[in-house]
């Protein structure tokens, strides 16, 4: 499945996610810029922040407790953040659309 990562400055990155893997883990694996993931994915860092287009905040799930905690203290949060460690790819998610903030702090 693929997943469309766009970048602040509208950069467009398409990648072959694996399913199975978080979004934060399919960033950092294709290189794409804008997700740093310092904890490795253990929902403790909030450098992997992403925005879910709309159009897929269904599919992709809800906040968990801690993710919830995480964003309480990070920069530019919107109502369609999440935690991109906290987001597992399926085949059901191909063409997910996620867009980077300015910055992960
Ligand atoms: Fe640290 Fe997601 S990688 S919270």
């Amino acid at each position: 499945p693929k997943i469309l990562y766009i970048e602040h400055n509208g950069k467009e990155h398409v990648v072959d996610a694996d399913v199975g893997k978080s979004v934060m883990q399919n960033a950092l694996e294709n290189l794409v810029p804008g997700i740093i993931g310092d904890c490795g994915g253990a929902c403790s860092c909030a450098t992997c922040h992403g925005y879910i287009d709309p159009a897929w905040e269904g599919k992709a799930g809800s906040r968990n407790e801690n993710e919830e905690m995480m964003l309480d203290g990070a920069l530019r949060v919107e109502p369609n953040s999440r935690l991109t460690c906290q987001v597992i790819m399926t085949q059901e998610l191909d063409g997910l659309v996620v867009r980077l903030p300015e910055s992960q702090f």
